[in-house]
């Protein structure tokens, strides 16, 4: 068994810490992996905003594929790789959306220009033109000229609720260390070791 604590979160937290004093950019860069009611999977990276036992935070596009594919099926996997610690984070677990509330605070904290940038992204629809973007843009610039600029109805964050937590750390000649995180009925995080 190696350096890991009982609590999972607490462990998340030390390699995250580590990530970011050694990760050269977006340590909080993770996969989404989604799938259809069907079964078809598909796999993005997004930026992880917050994170405690309530869950693992990001935002985007409610009308994006994701979304789609979460109202369909609100489970999905999260994956973290940091190179400069050669160390692995898989999470799962069900999806719900953050409230309002606190959707709104954090759209509050972005750059102006990120801001613009939900507005103007109708994001993972066909676009047939830069210069269409580019021109969406403009448009919201001056629509919210000297004005706060509201979070849109259509832009919003997700938290995965983790009930399962592997952390794998690289060894030499493969024979990495897996530690299994599960959450039992009792809602106790229960652990085991894997074979690499
Ligand atoms: C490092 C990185 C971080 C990203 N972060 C986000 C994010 O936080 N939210 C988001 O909607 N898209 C983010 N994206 C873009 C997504 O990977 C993806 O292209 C977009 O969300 C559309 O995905 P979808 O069509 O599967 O919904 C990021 C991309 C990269 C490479």
């Amino acid at each position: 068994m190696s350096d890991l604590t009982i609590d999972p979160i607490v462990q998340f937290g030390d390699w995250f810490k580590d990530a970011k004093s050694k990760e050269t950019k977006n340590p909080e860069a993770m996969t989404l992996a989604t799938s259809t009611s069907d079964g078809r999977p598909s796999a993005r990276m997004v930026l992880l905003k917050e994170f405690s036992a309530d869950g693992f935070i990001f935002y985007t596009n409610l009308n994006s594929n994701k979304a789609l594919e979460l109202s369909e099926n609100p489970q999905a996997a999260l994956c973290f790789y940091w190179r400069s610690t050669s160390r692995q984070v898989r999470i799962e677990g069900p999806v719900i959306r953050v409230s309002e509330e606190r959707a709104d605070t954090y759209f509050a904290s972005r750059s102006r220009g990120s801001k613009i940038g939900a507005w103007a992204s109708d994001q993972s629809r066909t676009l047939v033109n830069r210069n269409l973007l580019d021109q969406r843009v403009k448009d919201y610039e001056s629509k919210f000229l000297g004005e706060e600029i509201p979070r849109p109805t259509f832009w919003s964050g997700y938290q995965l609720k983790p009930n399962l937590i592997e952390f794998w750390t690289e060894r030499d000649n493969r024979i990495h260390e897996r530690q299994l995180f599960k959450l039992d009925e009792s809602s106790v995080w229960q652990v085991s070791s894997l074979y690499p």
